[in-house]
């Protein structure tokens, strides 16, 4: 039976929780509802955007009787802002559905005999976590279904805000007056900005015109305590600039270095452009175990810095080294899964695509005094071709950190090819991690499997899995 589109549906009881998000319940037909915002046993009435034979997907429209799982949420954001969107789950809870999650995924998709998910770690701090953070100014303030009903026929006239992109909308931004995700002076750097701009008359970007001077500000701190601000603006106004940045480092204290960008683009992404140093050394200095890392503005690292060295003892303790072994980390950002294994290792061979991670990735190699490790820019797919493992040496670990997307399969297939005795693959996308075990189970066994919490309060899970070669592969 399809509905009309659109068609709400009332008192639905929500059975489980499924995956990205999203919760799972069962319309009277048997159709299978998924909706995202609402937890197992929630009563909710739903929007149904998306029919198909055997599932639909919709939207909440009100929550008729809340699960005895929620609780209140912390920040006043809440519902809004695209982030922490599982604050109305005690985080207890939300650690168990991410175990579940892995589980069933790896089974769902990899269709491969898997060892028992161990326990998931938890991070310890369940707010404030976020070493990294990217508020956008945008001319278009984000209005709620609520703000829009009160206004009833009132035509509004757009507002500048400050803070994240509403989801799914690409022009607008809510304005963000407290995060819990990063430790001061974010909010209060916020919150000056936000004078600054209004007492100077300033403009905020307009992402449909690309017109406005303000675009970005990006935030680093370091658990040694150094702070990196990145403000972006849309072209070059020297007096202004100097003046915005001079007001900066006046008035919010602690700055390490400070950065401004020039983004005439149309698109946000900063890799193309040149980052310029306005004030102190230009990058940060993170410090994982005994290992000291530079972070510089483009290259990627972890974001949730005291479980990543959770997440990288796991890494070092599944790669099971001797001090004999040739070490391959792959996607390796600035080398810091492979520098944080190599005391173990005869040699660590990095490889990663962002040319500024593998600059870093040799000075945090130099910083740590460590003299076997080396860095290669490039496409991973590309540079792992039988000549480069002829002229490096065979792989007897692989550890393998990819994106989202996970691993290409000319990779996977050049993997199976070299059969490294051990693979660890750290995965931030356990659906995809299970597509690449099932192309691994060739040669491999799963023996281990570890998540790890990285994100509290959001739905995204790290996984890492242990594959050891088959003794009957050859
Ligand atoms: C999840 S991060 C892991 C980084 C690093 N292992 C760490 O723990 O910080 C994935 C990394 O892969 C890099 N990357 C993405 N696609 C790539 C490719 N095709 N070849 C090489 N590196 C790539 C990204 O720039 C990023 O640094």
């Amino acid at each position: 039976m399809s509905r009309k589109k659109k068609q709400p549906v009332y008192n639905i009881k929500i059975d489980a929780y499924a995956a990205e998000g999203k919760s799972v319940a069962h319309l009277e037909d048997g159709k299978v509802l998924f909706v995202e915002n609402a937890v197992p046993g929630d009563v909710v009435n739903v929007r149904i955007v998306k029919e198909k034979k055997s599932w639909a997907e919709g939207k909440v429209i009100e929550l008729v009787d809340p699960s005895p799982l929620r609780v209140t949420p912390f920040c006043r954001h809440f519902g809004i802002c695209g982030g922490c969107k599982w604050q109305m789950l005690p985080y207890p809870q939300q650690l168990a559905y991410k175990q579940q999650q892995v589980a069933d995924q790896l089974q769902r998709i990899g269709h491969v005999p898997l060892p028992e998910v161990q326990p998931i770690l938890g991070s310890p701090y369940e707010k404030y976590y976020r070493n990294k953070l990217e508020f956008t100014f945008s001319n278009h303030k984000y209005r709620t279904q609520e703000e829009i009903q009160a206004a009833g026929d009132a035509v509004f006239t757009p507002e500048p805000a400050l803070g994240f992109h509403a989801p799914g909308l690409f022009d607008k931004v809510v304005p963000i007056h407290t995060c819990y995700l990063q430790t001061e002076p974010t909010n209060l750097l916020l919150k000056v900005l936000r004078e600054y701009a209004e007492s100077r008359k300033l403009t905020y970007y307009d992402y449909r015109t690309q017109e406005g001077w303000l675009r970005n500000v990006v935030l680093r701190i370091s658990t040694t305590g150094e702070i990196l601000v990145n403000i972006v603006i849309q072209k070059e106004n020297e007096k202004e600039r100097t003046e915005l940045l001079d007001h900066i480092l006046a008035h919010v204290p602690g700055i390490t270095t400070l950065h401004y960008t020039i983004n005439p683009k149309v698109n946000d992404s900063l890799h193309d452009l040149e980052v310029r140093c306005y004030y102190g050394k230009g990058y940060i200095e993170e410090k994982l175990g005994k290992y000291r890392y530079k972070i510089s503005p483009k290259s990627f690292f972890q974001t949730n810095s005291y479980q990543a060295e959770t997440l990288y003892n796991v890494t070092k303790e599944f790669a099971g080294l001797t001090g004999n072994e040739t070490v391959y980390d792959l996607y390796c950002g600035t080398g810091s899964i492979g520098i944080y294994c190599s005391e173990g290792a005869k040699k660590v061979i990095g490889i990663e695509v962002v040319e500024d991670a593998v600059k870093d990735a040799y000075e945090n190699a130099a910083m740590n005094g460590l003299e076997h490790c080396r860095f290669y820019a490039g496409d991973v797919a590309a540079i792992c071709t039988d000549e480069f493992f002829a002229e490096h040496g065979r792989p007897d670990v692989v550890i393998t950190d990819p994106p989202r997307a996970g691993m290409h399969e000319k990779l996977v297939q050049q993997l199976l090819k070299m059969r490294a005795p051990r693979v660890v693959y750290v995965s931030c996308n356990p659906a995809t991690q299970a597509r690449d075990l099932q192309l691994l189970a060739e040669a491999y066994s799963v023996t281990r499997l570890q998540p790890v919490d990285m994100f509290p309060h959001t739905h995204h899970i790290e996984n890492v899995a242990l594959l050891e070669l088959k003794t009957n592969s050859n």
